[in-house]
């Protein structure tokens, strides 16, 4: 099952992730993949909106890092990376802490790194189809994750 949301500004986007995240629940992955400029940063502010962080329109990528913590109703772990070589690079982060601890976990270009994701998780694929206008096709693995993609598309 795959359902898909056309986004048309990037205020649509925010909406999308803010009601995203707003039903989002400890424990939950998102594995965002799309092309440089389909909207994950943008798409993770909503999220984080959706969370309950304040000031969630700071959250942006990170020229060093590949995680960054924020707090909300639950804590978001925001990864992006874009920078890594291949899922080796990535074992040297402590990532199952995050992958299967209490908050949320967001990541930027997840299809690197998509023989370490759990059975279960929510990807999103975006492509960007004119100047203003991104799809997200939302694929839930597990029946969690397929509940989420009912109520949102
Ligand atoms: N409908 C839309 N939704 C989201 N972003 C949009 C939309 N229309 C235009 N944009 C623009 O597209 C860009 C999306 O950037 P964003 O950083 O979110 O992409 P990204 O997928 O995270 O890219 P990167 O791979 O570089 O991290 C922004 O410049 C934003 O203003
Ligand atoms: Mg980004």
């Amino acid at each position: 099952m795959s359902k898909q949301f056309i986004s048309n500004t990037v205020e649509d986007t925010i909406r999308f992730g803010r009601r995203l995240g707003s039903i989002l629940k400890s424990g939950d992955l998102i594995a965002l993949c799309g092309e440089l400029g389909s909207g994950k940063t943008v798409l993770t502010k909503g999220i984080a909106r959706g969370l309950g962080v304040k000031h969630a329109e700071r959250v942006n990528s990170p020229s060093f890092l590949i995680l960054k913590e924020y707090r909300g109703r639950l804590p978001l772990y925001h990864f992006d990376i874009y920078r890594l070589n291949d899922a080796f690079e990535f074992m040297t982060v402590d990532y199952a802490r995050y992958f299967y601890g209490n908050g949320v976990s967001v990541i930027e270009w997840a299809d690197k790194i998509e023989k370490l994701l759990p059975d279960e998780f929510l990807k999103i694929d975006l492509s960007v189809k004119g100047e203003n206008e991104r799809r997200m096709r939302v694929l839930p693995y597990g029946h969690r994750y397929k509940r989420i993609a009912e109520r949102l598309c």
